[in-house]
């Protein structure tokens, strides 16, 4: 890019670095949440052909809906709760930003955590803070709490399992961040990417107790397609 051009450019978006992708050559690749077996010949031929019909000359319009209430039927989504589409979770991460970017708004995630989203903080302009994991990669609680009492965040993210360190987080401190936020009138996105490989969903404590879930978002992947109560 010429000299003149790239003075245009934000100095720290010129500074951040690419994702970087590990080489996965010769291993059995499950980090990406990527399905590791190709579609059937029939399915492959099946999908082509309705692929070939779609009017694909036209904006979608309307019949999101009708994958949204697909979807909201597969994953048995709590009355009251609505789903929104975003081309992949990093979308949603992005448009998240965007949405809550009011004067001193800011988010918050425990560390090591998933890196979007303090990029996307990063790119929005708003204040990321970190909390760091304590020595067995479990959740500080005093020091979440205390980081929320300070900073007040828009949004505290929480991966459940947690990228990159795989666990999932103790339900008394997921629990106390939830009404912590909700006090000082924050959200928290529980990030369930990695939810096909784990035990549990927050899903089945937020059916349990949905009225104190009104703050909450709930994000999945399927294929690049993320969706979030
Ligand atoms: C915790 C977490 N959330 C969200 C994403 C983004 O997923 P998507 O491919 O749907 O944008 C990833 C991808 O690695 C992730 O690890």
């Amino acid at each position: 890019m010429s000299a003149d051009a790239s003075q245009r450019i934000r100095q720290d978006v010129q500074s951040m670095h690419a994702y970087a992708i590990q080489d996965a050559a010769g291993m059995v690749k499950l980090d990406a949440m990527e399905n590791p077996y190709g579609l059937p010949p029939a399915l492959q031929a099946a999908l082509g052909a309705r692929l070939g019909a779609l009017a694909l000359n036209r904006y979608p319009g309307p019949r999101v809906n009708d994958l949204r209430t697909a979807l909201a039927a597969y994953a048995d989504m709590p009355e009251g709760f609505d789903l929104m589409l975003g081309n992949g979770s990093d979308e949603l991460i992005s448009l998240l930003a965007l949405a809550c970017d009011v004067p001193g708004a800011s988010i918050l995630a425990p560390l090591p955590g998933f890196v979007m989203y303090a990029m996307s903080a990063q790119l929005q302009g708003l204040a990321f803070h970190g909390v760091p994991l304590t020595a067995d990669f479990e959740l500080d609680l005093p020091a979440m709490l205390a980081a929320i009492a300070a900073h007040r965040p828009a949004i505290v993210y929480l991966a459940y399992p947690n990228n990159p360190t795989a666990n999932l987080w103790d339900d008394a401190a997921i629990e106390a961040i939830i009404e912590a936020q909700g006090a000082q009138g924050g959200l928290v996105v529980m990030d369930e990417a990695y939810q096909p490989f784990a035990s549990k969903t927050w899903l089945t404590r937020i059916r349990q107790a949905p009225e104190r879930h009104g703050h909450v978002l709930l994000m999945r992947t399927l294929w690049g397609c993320g969706w979030a109560t």
